[in-house]
Parts: C-alpha cells; sequence; structure tokens
C-alpha cells in the first residue's frame, strides 16, 4: 500500500456522521426483515460504495450479530467492498491474449506506479488498481481499461504519461 496518512487512518477506522445517518436509514427499513445482514450490506455498498471497518463494527451491534460472521458476509462476496474506490478505476486485462503479451508487466508497472497493491486504491483516493478477463479486444491485447477508455497495445514505458490524463 502507499504512504499512509492520518487522514487515510481517520477514513477507514472512524465513522463520519454522513456515513453514518445513512447507515441508520438502512437500518431502520431494513434491520427485521429476513436475511436483513445481506440486504443491509448490499444497500450500505450501493449507497456508498464501500462497507469500511468502522461501518462493519457499527452494523454488527446495531444487527446484533457477530463482527466475524459480517466479516465472513463481506469476504465470501467479491462485489463488496471494505475500502473507498478511487476517482478512476484502472483495470488491466489478464485474459488469455493478454497475460501471454505482457499483462502481467503492466500490472506490476502500475503497482510500482501508484505504489499500491491489486484491489487497492491511492491514498489520495485517485485511482484504484484492478484486474480484469477479456474485454473482447484481443487483437489490441495487452489491453488496460481506465474508467470507460480501452487502451490497446500498452507499453508499461508510457504508464506514467497515461496516468497524468487522469488528474
Ligand atoms: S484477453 Fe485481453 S482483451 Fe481479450
Amino acid at each position: 500500500m502507499g504512504i499512509v496518512t492520518e487522514e487515510t487512518i481517520q477514513d477507514e477506522n472512524i465513522l463520519s456522521l454522513e456515513h453514518q445517518a445513512v447507515l441508520d436509514a438502512i437500518l431502520a427499513e431494513n434491520k427485521d426483515k429476513p436475511g436483513a445482514t445481506m440486504v443491509v450490506l448490499t444497500l450500505v455498498q450501493e449507497k456508498l460504495g464501500f462497507v469500511s471497518h468502522a461501518m462493519q463494527s457499527y452494523l454488527a451491534q446495531a444487527l446484533e450479530i457477530p463482527l466475524s460472521h459480517l466479516y465472513g458476509v463481506l469476504t465470501f462476496y467479491s462485489f463488496f467492498r471494505m475500502h473507498p474506490i478511487g476517482r478512476h478505476k484502472i483495470n488491466v486485462c489478464l485474459g488469455t491474449a493478454c497475460y501471454v503479451r505482457n499483462g502481467p508487466t503492466l500490472v506490476e508497472k502500475y503497482k510500482q506506479v501508484l505504489d499500491v497493491k491489486v484491489g487497492e486504491t491511492t491514498p489520495d483516493q485517485r485511482f484504484t488498481l484492478e484486474i480484469c478477463r477479456c474485454v473482447g479486444a484481443c487483437s489490441q491485447a495487452p489491453v488496460v481499461m481506465i474508467d470507460d477508455d480501452i487502451y490497446g497495445r500498452v507499453n508499461p514505458q508510457d504508464i506514467p504519461k497515461q496516468l497524468r490524463k487522469y488528474e
């Protein structure tokens, strides 16, 4: 992970009043429904984009379930996120065509340039680095998607310049 600032730690571990209000509204509507844990977590993910550690503790207490149970649900389903997503999402394709044409080298270069691991977001919340499977542009391999932009035949050396477009 990149440099962890005090602000980052605060974001991850303290529940803001704004987020608490969203959780309270979701809990009030759904707390007593069957399967409330899944319903509540899905709505929090939809509305806020992630379920932080602070949110997990708050929700577990409100739903009267062990934190470990709630954490188990979050980690079982890959669509849940525990960290906020960046303003720009980088998806490096590692489908077969891209894999054999240097896809893994691109992943390493993005990790190095952004100073994050796959699945992480830069501390300034600018980029989230992810891996995807074939996006249907194999003839352009290796392919990278940034938001809705598709880049073909990406050269690792061009990555710093490419990222400057996404200030
Ligand atoms: S394998 Fe990457 S676009 Fe098809």
